[in-house]
């Protein structure tokens, strides 16, 4: 059973970085899965904030990345590490921090899965993801199972739009990486950030349609820790 958390939408990115940061001087070791998005940016944001009043120690912390774009150069500003170096990593003081990018630039997609599987097989203790708006989780897009793999795969036509006309990408790309449903789902936890009315539908799907590969998001509901952090925007369809 999910644990749901709904905030205030004007509370919700503060209440998340909170929480996080809580996590994070309890267990400053943690190795913590991030996504990108609109989504965590204002959390992102908040936690830098909170990084500089010496509340969010992530000088030992382990971030390993959700997902990324394959086909996108290095300086191309949607590209998933770039962002979340500038929204976040960059930002922080004191570093270092251990950051697992995904291989796109080294290697062939299928050998920098392969390479970013085996980092995050070492385990995750807290896995962040975001909710897209046809239900996928990272690039895990509607069809993903919950037993699949971390993989190179063909991106849905919205997650190929939202990278150029929303996240500024040059080019559209047609494929990503992504950790997948298996890795994710043996993360120890599982925070599932949701914000913004666009979100209610799928929420909605998400935590109370069928639990099925059509909607990947719901395959969460298999987790024995996840824990919805939302806001009211986005609760509105649930009762
Ligand atoms: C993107 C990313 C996901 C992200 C999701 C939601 O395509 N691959 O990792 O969580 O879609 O994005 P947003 O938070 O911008 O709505």
């Amino acid at each position: 059973m999910a644990q749901l958390t709904v905030l205030g939408p004007r509370d919700w990115a503060d209440g998340v970085a909170q929480r996080l940061a809580e996590r994070l001087r309890r267990e400053p070791r943690l190795r913590l899965c991030l996504p990108t998005g609109d989504t965590p940016s204002p959390v992102y944001e908040r936690l830098v904030a909170l990084n500089r009043e010496g509340l969010a120690p992530f000088g030992q912390a382990t971030i390993v990345l959700l997902d990324e774009y394959v086909g996108l150069p290095p300086d191309d500003p949607a590209r998933c590490d770039a962002r979340l170096r500038r929204e976040l990593l960059d930002l922080l003081e004191p570093g270092p921090v251990t950051f697992h990018a995904i291989s796109v630039d080294e290697l062939a997609p299928d050998a920098a899965a392969e390479a970013h599987d085996a980092v995050a097989a070492e385990g995750l203790d807290l896995a962040l993801v975001g909710l897209g708006l046809n239900g996928h989780v990272g690039f895990n897009e509607p069809g993903s199972t919950a037993d699949s793999p971390t993989r190179a795969v063909d991106l849905a036509g919205e997650s190929r739009r939202a990278a150029t006309a929303r996240y500024g990408a040059g080019a559209e790309p047609t494929r990503g990486i992504t950790l997948g449903m298996a890795r994710l789902l043996n993360a120890t936890d599982v925070w599932l950030l949701v914000s913004g009315a666009q979100k209610a539908t799928i929420l909605q799907r998400t935590l109370v349609g069928p639990i099925s590969a059509d909607c990947p998001a719901s395959l969460l509901r298999g987790h024995p820790r996840l824990r919805v952090l939302t806001e009211e925007g986005a609760t509105a369809k649930l009762s």
